[in-house]
């Protein structure tokens, strides 16, 4: 492709969907051994929101999708790839959930898939949109991430239950021929080796779902919190350095720095590495809990719809989950 052609991918707008239903701290005290002291001390969580029994992964997704088709001033029929990012998908096998958000917004004969990568999923995406834009293959990506945690979740697991929360987020990322309005990077990491830090054993091939699998419990998210933690602070650290100094980028520069919101205190230690500001970091984990790879375009949509982001602003994403995965993206606000 010669250069006068080259395509960049921009991110043009950003939507959420935050469910109605709120469930605080002091709500959980009346149903698990735990306190909200305890959960506002060791996560910096307050309260987290609740889909209703009828309200699903998809249904939070395309609402999300929406205000996101609208805010990028396109038509839905612009849309030439969906990708749906979730660990909490309306069905395990298939349909995807990025097919029947499609199918919920009308948008037909599009290319639409799921994204596995649990936390990391919208930051995984936003590596996929860039790479099909680049390639002159697309033009307008919707990518959405989705959660119902609270569908996998243990509500008599105090280590996992009190951190999950549900809601979705989604952004339209379109080509441009503008490079100041295009992304600047994206990393995106695995290692296999952790899976057992995070994972959800059935159902699957592993652990179809038979009674004996519901028996035991194997429906519900397991996690070693404190090895995730302790392997999450490193691996973020390294990966956001990493990110600023391949792109010549000063912490000091950055205006918004929007992690995954799953632990104030992981948060907080990889800030502080940076040597960033209380202004400088986006928060949202007090009242949303983690949403797992909902978390950062959630957080994104606070930041715009309270003014704080403009047109070329840049923004620093990293993020870190199941797999293990991790990633981080470095790109400027490209809506209006
Ligand atoms: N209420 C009260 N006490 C509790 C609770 C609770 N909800 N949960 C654990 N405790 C107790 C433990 O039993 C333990 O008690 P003991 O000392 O008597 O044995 C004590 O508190 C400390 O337990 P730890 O598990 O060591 O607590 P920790 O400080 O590690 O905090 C937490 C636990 C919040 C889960 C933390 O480890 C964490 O945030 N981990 C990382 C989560 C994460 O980032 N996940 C990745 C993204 S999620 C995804 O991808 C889907």
């Amino acid at each position: 492709m010669s250069s006068k052609n080259q395509q960049y991918a921009a991110f043009r707008s950003i939507g959420a969907y935050v469910p109605e239903k709120i469930l605080t701290n002091f709500d959980l005290e009346k149903m698990i051994d735990t306190s909200d002291e305890w959960i506002r001390k060791r996560t910096g969580i307050v309260e987290r929101r609740l889909a209703a029994d009828n309200e699903y992964t998809s249904d939070m997704g395309a609402k999300a999708a929406q205000v996101a088709i609208q805010r990028a001033d396109i038509s839905k029929d612009d849309i030439d790839l969906v990708i749906c990012a979730t660990a909490t998908p309306d069905y395990f096998t298939m349909p995807s959930t990025a097919c029947v958000i499609s199918d919920k917004l009308g948008i037909h004969n599009v290319q639409a898939m799921d994204i596995s990568a649990a936390c990391s999923g919208f930051v995984y995406s936003l590596s996929v949109a860039k790479a099909f834009i680049e390639s002159g293959m697309k033009k307008n990506v919707l990518i959405i991430g989705a959660e119902k945690f609270s569908s996998i979740v243990d509500w008599n697991d105090r280590g996992t239950c009190i951190l999950f929360g549900d809601g979705a987020g989604a952004a339209v990322i379109s080509a441009t021929d503008d490079k100041g309005e295009a992304f600047v990077d994206v990393h995106a990491s695995a290692d296999g080796k952790y899976a057992d830090f995070l994972v959800t054993p059935s159902p699957g091939s592993v652990n179809p779902a038979t009674h004996k699998a519901i028996d035991e419990g194997l429906q519900y998210v397991k996690m070693k919190g404190n090895e995730t933690f302790k392997l999450a602070v490193k691996t973020l650290t390294k990966d956001v350095q990493e990110i600023l100094a391949d792109n010549n980028i000063d912490a000091k520069d950055i205006p918004h720095f929007i992690p995954h919101q799953a632990n104030y205190r992981i948060i907080k230690a990889v800030g502080d590495s940076l040597g960033m500001t209380e202004k400088q970091v986006v928060l949202t984990i007090h009242k949303y809990g983690n949403t797992s790879a909902a978390s950062i375009p959630m957080a994104i949509n606070d930041l715009y719809e309270s003014g704080g982001l403009k047109y070329g602003e840049l923004m620093l994403l990293d993020t870190f989950g199941g797999g293990l995965t991790w990633a981080s993206a470095l790109l400027p606000f490209a809506g209006r």
